[in-house]
């Protein structure tokens, strides 16, 4: 067969996004085809970066194209990536693809932590990557990336002082934490914790960013209402450790976001501290919080289980330091990876389903 552009994406047709469940065509991945005599040149626009699922979809495209065509033609396949939307991200950050906001009930279970590695793991394999630091009492985030003393420039634009947020190991950070001493923060009532969360939202001038993480609060506060109500949120990760006041906590939260008139899409549950491995002997584990009690909570939720990360001293010790702990070698940076990976393909799962989230409207 003759090689034209028609008959290239009607070959192309055949091969689906195993997880979009779409053929390449109809989702538009298949761009930038090139045609020269027998020489053939496209892009495959997958929609999440480092896309565990890559080298799947070029054999799958390959295999079509053999079978379409004879063996004369020559094609070279470009993978690469632009991560997706929910169609109108309204008024207010349009420069922002996803918000993502990471939740547990109880406190201390590994929000902060989480968020960092995760964040830093997005921005390392190429994603433009910011973060909130929603926690105005008790901000952990200018710790976490060694940036405490740091202060945010303004810019006025439009008429309005616009905060520009610190970047640090390419990361957008914003945190009550540049603004004010923490103490200062820690003696505001509720409405003005919401309303400088609202200004985080709004005052920011966040570069184009694919996923934003929001690192909330413990429980189930005004801040959290705040939030749903402000922006479009993508989606919620509930941050757990397996035992059972941790699973309880967890479940009001995850309760929260299920209410109908909130309704925010659970992209999926991280099990913290799911069990201590030494060094020395790493296929001893110890599941000192109790076995599989993230997996379990996952499983009768019906979400997806995100990942499992171990009790490590060094994610402890970098996040005291200011270095997370992706960013370092070894089978904990791996698992940080893994999670990443699997958190980008659960943002795209939940766009190409594309009912929109709305802003909520809550009458109190
Ligand atoms: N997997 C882990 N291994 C070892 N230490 C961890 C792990 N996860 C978190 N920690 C440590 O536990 C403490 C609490 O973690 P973190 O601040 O991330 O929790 P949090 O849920 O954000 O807390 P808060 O509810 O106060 O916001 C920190 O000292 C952190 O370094
Ligand atoms: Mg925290």
């Amino acid at each position: 067969m003759a090689v034209t552009k028609k008959a290239l994406l009607k070959a192309l047709s055949n091969v689906q996004d195993p997880d979009l469940k779409q053929d390449l065509v109809t989702l538009d991945m298949i761009q930038n085809v090139k045609i020269k005599g027998k020489n053939v040149y496209f892009d495959v626009v997958l929609t999440t970066p480092a896309c565990p699922l890559k080298e799947l979809i070029r054999k799958d495209c390959e295999e079509a194209l053999l079978e379409a065509f004879d063996t004369t033609v020559s094609f070279s396949i470009n993978m690469t990536s632009n991560v997706t939307t929910i169609s109108d991200r309204g008024p207010l950050l349009p420069q922002v693809k996803n918000i993502i906001a990471v939740a547990s009930g109880k406190g201390g279970v590994g929000k902060s932590t989480t968020t960092a590695n995760l964040a830093v793991a997005l921005a390392k394999i190429g994603a433009k990557v910011g973060i909130i630091d929603a926690d105005i009492f008790g901000p952990s985030i200018p710790t976490m990336f060694n940036c405490e003393n740091e202060q945010p420039s303004l810019k006025v634009e439009g008429g309005r002082n616009m905060i520009i947020p610190i970047e640090q190991y390419g990361v957008q950070l914003m945190s009550i934490g540049f603004l004010t001493p923490t103490e200062d923060a820690v003696v505001w009532r509720g409405p003005m914790a919401s309303s400088a969360l609202k200004q985080f939202i709004s005052d920011t001038k966040w570069h184009d960013l694919d996923y934003l993480f929001i690192d909330l609060p413990p429980g189930t506060s005004d801040i959290h209402l705040t939030l749903v109500q402000t922006i479009p949120v993508t989606g919620v990760i509930i941050v757990t450790t397996p035992q059972k006041v941790a699973l309880a906590d967890a479940q009001k939260g995850l309760a929260m976001f299920k209410q109908p008139q909130i309704n925010v899409p659970i992209l999926g549950i991280v099990e913290n501290m799911a069990f201590f491995a030494p060094e020395e002997l790493p296929h001893n584990k110890y599941f000192i919080f109790g076995k599989e009690g993230g997996a379990k909570f996952a499983k009768k939720n019906d979400v997806t289980l995100l990942g499992q990360i171990p009790i490590v001293q060094s994610i402890r010790e970098s996040g005291d330091i200011g270095y997370p702990a992706v960013m370092t070698q070894g089978i904990t940076a791996d698992a940080y990876k893994e999670l990443a990976a699997g958190l980008a393909r659960q943002v795209a799962i939940r766009n190409a389903k594309g009912n929109e989230t709305q802003v909520v409207e809550v009458t109190v």
